[in-house]
């Protein structure tokens, strides 16, 4: 599925939400910046990285080597060319890799981050096990994610434009009928706020909080590694 709307994905991104997915991120890169506070020498792995929106931010907001890992070629493919143009090949690796099972050492990272990629996981749960796997003792993980608007009024109307607006303009630009249905789709069988931050508590992180982003329809999520 995002092998087929590669192509399309940054624009859609951005297009379907009017390009507040890119202040969403900088909140991620900000949280990320204060959780590698007085660390020596950080390493950050961005994991279901796509096209690299995260990765990049990452690295160019915290100036630290940043490793963007994600299975879909034609997403990594189009991540690399963004490195290339934003003149930061050799900063941020690319490798391909399946996030339940990622072929790195064990305490290797500072934070691991994932953005709108731990709900297109199997199993949301695993992919946090495998989060903490790779992060070093007190290394944080940080997750973006769509999530549940606050505001009644406004999370009917949002729900209306996501459920019923938003698949038809993704389908019509990118030319893929699915993709644009599944997402809000499985929006709603991703847990909401609090039922991840206990997920990420039952899975062993400490310390861990989440913000609401634009009333709730994303939120970011942190937690410590004990
Ligand atoms: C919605 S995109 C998010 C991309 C990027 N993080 C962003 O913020 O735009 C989800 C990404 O997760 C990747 N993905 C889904 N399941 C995966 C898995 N098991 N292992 C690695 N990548 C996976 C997909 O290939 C896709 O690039």
């Amino acid at each position: 599925m995002f092998a087929e709307i590669a192509p399309r994905y940054d624009f859609l991104n951005h297009f379907l939400s009017i390009s507040i997915d890119r202040l969403w991120r900088k909140v991620a890169v900000a949280r990320a910046g204060a959780c590698l506070k007085g660390k020596i020498r950080p390493i950050c792995l961005d994991l279901c990285s796509g096209t690299g929106d995260l990765a990049i931010e990452l690295n160019r907001g915290l100036n630290v080597p940043v490793v963007a890992s994600d299975f879909c070629h034609p997403m990594l493919i189009r991540g690399l060319e963004k490195i290339r143009v934003v003149g930061r090949d050799g900063f941020i690796p690319v490798i391909e890799a399946d996030s339940l099972v990622l072929p790195f050492a064990n305490e290797t990272f500072d934070v691991a981050s994932v953005a709108f990629g731990l709900r297109n996981l199997e199993d949301a749960k695993e992919g946090l096990v495998e989060m903490k796997r790779v992060l070093k003792p007190d290394g944080a993980a940080i997750v973006l994610e769509f999530s549940r608007p606050v505001i009644p009024v406004f999370r009917q109307l949002f729900e209306f434009y996501f459920h019923h607006v938003l698949p038809h303009l993704g389908a019509l630009i990118s030319g893929q009928n699915s993709a644009y249905r599944y997402l809000p789709t499985s929006v709603r069988r991703f847990p909401a706020q609090r039922e991840l931050a206990a997920m990420m508590e039952s899975v062993g992180f400490k310390d861990v909080g989440y913000r609401n982003l634009s009333g709730g329809i994303a939120a970011l999520h942190w937690g410590i590694k004990k």
